[in-house]
């Protein structure tokens, strides 16, 4: 078990995790071969975490165990209601071999504000940074140290009551499990085509955008296939007024030709880490920062005109990638290329990863 005090802001005791050592793990070689190559998501490491909840016992029975199947009721709430939600960090091994991840705090915190939004339990933050460290305790081995590489972590919470009324789950379970990863998207840095889904919406006004929720990836799916069939990444979703809002799974970033950055901002978006942290190292830099209404025709007479001289994408699992290409049902916008993006790139992962000076205190080390 790890040590951990009690939490000075909270008064939390640490949570006693149950070890249970996965008796079939991987052997070194296998692991390494898989470490070799990760591509994104297709492999898990030997052990995850679960914490269960319920209405009389708060959070219980911390466990750590061999990754496997979960084991559900036919009538378990999430499978029919979709009370879910997660999050996305990756854990970084640096120079020095120890384990890092970054700014979890704010993983913690959005996972709270999800959950209040789905009716789920808030699961304390010490307790979230606790889960991960946990793991990492157990299968600190897999976070690879090639170039670009980190052991992408996935908590994720849903309501598992067995019971069909429709009202908020009084039984849930809080898991994370791990994946080591490479590059997101099979082209590396490579300037992404975006597809401009027209018909469907991923969020409303007042509806579950801003959380991370099943839900709304479920609802991006069909747009996602829409922007496979037009040979494009990724789909963007534009609100009910025609203003951008996101991509199916990164936020939106735009340059203008002042060195103004702009990003879309309502609460129909998810709050990205990643666009926060470039947002700042911008600022250290000297640019002014804008979070405001970004229109579809802003955009393209934007760039049409050269005001916007660069825009990109960025998120946990793609880290920051440029958008070489709009395209719409009757449209195909080149997007301009700059060098910001990937200095601010390589200026955030140089951090993550360890090669240079953590000024803002967003490291936090999960192997001590
Ligand atoms: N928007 C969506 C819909 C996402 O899924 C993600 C990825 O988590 C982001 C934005 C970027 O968020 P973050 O930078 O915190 O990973
Ligand atoms: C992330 O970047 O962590 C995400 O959750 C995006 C995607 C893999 C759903």
């Amino acid at each position: 078990m790890t040590t951990i005090d009690t939490d000075p802001d909270t008064g939390l005791d640490p949570l006693e995790f149950a070890v249970t050592r996965n008796l079939a793990a991987k052997s070194p070689a296998e692991r390494d071969a898989i470490l070799a190559s990760p591509g994104f998501g297709q492999n898990f490491t030997d052990h995850m975490v679960d914490i269960c909840w319920s209405v009389r016992g708060g959070w219980h029975r911390p466990r750590v165990s061999p990754y496997g199947p979960i084991s559900l009721d036919p009538a378990a709430a999430v499978l029919h209601y979709g009370q879910e939600i997660f999050e996305g960090i990756k854990a970084y091994r640096h120079a020095d071999g120890s384990v890092h991840t970054f700014r979890p705090d704010q993983n913690g915190r959005r996972l709270q504000r999800s959950a209040r939004r789905l009716a789920l339990p808030e699961l304390p933050v010490p307790y979230f940074l606790q889960s991960l460290k946990e793991l990492i305790a157990v299968d600190g081995a897999w976070v690879p140290s090639g170039d670009d590489q980190s052991l992408y972590l996935r908590p994720f919470m849903f309501a598992k009551e067995a019971f069909l009324g429709v009202r908020p789950a009084h039984k849930v379970a809080y898991y994370l499990i791990a994946s080591p990863a490479g590059a997101y998207f099979k082209g590396g840095v490579q300037p992404v085509s975006i597809w401009l889904s027209e018909d469907y919406s991923r969020a409303g006004k007042g509806g579950t955008g801003a959380a991370k929720t099943g839900g709304n990836y479920a609802a991006s799916l069909l747009p996602q296939s829409e922007a496979y069939e037009n040979e494009c990444d990724q789909v963007v979703f534009l609100d009910q007024d025609r203003n951008v809002e996101e991509l199916g799974g990164m936020n939106v970033v735009f340059v203008y030709k002042d060195g103004t950055i702009v990003t879309p901002q309502s609460d129909s978006i998810l709050e990205g880490i990643t666009r926060d942290s470039l947002l700042q190292l911008a600022r250290d830099r000297g640019h002014h920062v804008a979070g405001r209404n970004v229109s579809l025709d802003e955009w393209r007479q934007g760039v049409a005109s050269g005001d916007i001289v660069e825009v990109f994408a960025c998120g946990t699992a793609a880290v920051v990638t440029p958008i070489g290409v709009l395209k719409g049902r009757d449209f195909i916008d080149e997007q301009p290329s700059g060098t910001l993006a990937l200095e601010l790139r390589e200026e955030l992962t140089n951090i993550q990863y360890g090669r240079a000076e953590d000024k803002h205190g967003w490291l936090y080390r999960l192997d001590a």
